[in-house]
Formats: structure tokens, sequence, C-alpha cells
């Protein structure tokens, strides 16, 4: 935990709409992005959804922001040399300092019309920072469709388990250290 966050410490930043930042990143994928296996490297995905996510939350936050965490990274299915990858990524929910990401990941053959399929999903937090690195305060999302509602509600109860996990884990280790148990 640091200082208070920075940046217009009275009141509320004005509102941003989820459209105003949500992007799509697209990637062909090629013979360098596989694994031992033949197929595309979950590695190589997880670096575009970091990089798509990590757009929008620049543009949302207008100025840099960090990967706090990423979480419930998903591989549907796997993805292929040749496959036409689509990032979406949208901000979900807004704090005070951070944003929840959310990206769901489709892949189609490049030379195909057949429907893109979804192959992925990831939800990150990133946390706006100032040029010393601290936090700094970011725009409320405001949800604009009934889907968008929704995200921000799963996201709200996705903040309070991550919030609940992280507090519960500092007691354990602070009960442990109390009674003289080193790991280290
Ligand atoms: C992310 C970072 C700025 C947080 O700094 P901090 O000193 O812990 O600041 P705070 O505790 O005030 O956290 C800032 C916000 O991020 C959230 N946050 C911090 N760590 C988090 C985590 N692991 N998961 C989810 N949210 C997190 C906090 O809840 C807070 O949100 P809020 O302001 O909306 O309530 C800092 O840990 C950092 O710079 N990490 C490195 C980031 C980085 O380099 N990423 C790229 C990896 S290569």
């Amino acid at each position: 935990m640091t200082e208070p966050v920075t940046n217009s410490p009275e009141g509320e930043l004005e509102g941003k709409p989820t459209s105003a930042s949500r992007i799509t990143l697209s990637h062909i994928m090629t013979a360098g992005d596989t694994n031992l296996l033949g197929t595309v490297h979950g590695g190589v995905i997880m670096k575009l959804v970091d990089d798509a996510a990590g757009a929008v939350a620049g543009r949302h936050s207008g100025g840099p922001a960090v990967t706090a965490s990423m979480d419930e990274m998903a591989f549907l299915e796997p993805v292929r040399i040749g496959d036409l990858v689509h990032v979406r990524s949208q901000v979900n929910w807004t704090g005070r300092s951070s944003m929840e990401v959310g990206v769901r990941v489709l892949a189609e053959r490049w030379n195909e019309s057949s429907p893109a399929q979804q192959v992925g999903s990831a939800y990150l937090v990133f946390a706006a920072v100032d040029e010393q690195g601290k936090p700094r305060r970011v725009p409320p999302v405001i949800p604009e469709t009934e889907r968008d509602k929704r995200r921000y509600q799963e996201a709200q109860i996705r903040r309070t388990h991550r919030l609940a996990r992280r507090r519960a884990i500092m007691e354990l280790r602070e009960r442990r250290a109390a009674e003289g148990l080193d790991d280290a």
C-alpha cells in the first residue's frame, strides 16, 4: 500500500463510457508462435492479451497504466498457425486508481470466411500511475449496454474476492510469523 493516490485530490474525475476505450487487436499466428506440440504457445496469447488490455487501460485513464494482476486466463480451444486472432478488450470496472479490463480472444482461419470462434478469455487489473510510478486516480467507467452493466457487476464480485483472498493470506502469514514458524 502506498500513500494516497496522486492527481485530482478532490472530487471525482469525469466519467468515460466503456466504448471510448474499447479496442480489438488482431494478429496472424505464424511458425514462430508455436509450442512443442505445434499449436500456438499460451504465452504468445497472454502477451497479446496484456498488450490489448494495456492499450485500453492507457486510453481510459489518459496516461500510463501498469498490469497489477492477471487472473482467470482461460484457454478454451487451441490456436493454430494461420489463425487470425482477435483480442477484444474493454474496461469492465474502475476503482480509485485501478481498472479491471476484460478480454475475449477469438480466432478464425486467415483465408476462410467462417465465423470467428472464442478461444480464450481473461480479466486483468491495471493501476494507473504517474511519472513516479505512484497510483493516480482514474475516471469512473460508465457502462452503456446491459452487457457492460453485467460485466461491471461481475467485476465487483471478482474485486471483492481478490481483496478477501489477499487479506486472508496476509493474516495467515502474520499468524505463522507470530507463532515463530519460519519457512524461508
Ligand atoms: C500495481 C502497483 C502500482 C500498485 O501499487 P501499490 O503501492 O500496491 O498501490 P495500492 O495498494 O494503492 O494499489 C493501487 C490500486 O491497485 C490495486 N491493486 C494493487 N495490487 C493489486 C493486485 N495484485 N491485484 C489487484 N489489484 C491490485 C489496489 O486495489 C488499488 O486499487 P484502487 O486504487 O482502485 O482501490 C505496484 O504494485 C506496481 O507498480 N507493480 C508493478 C507493476 C508492473 O510493473 N507491471 C508490469 C509487470 S512486467
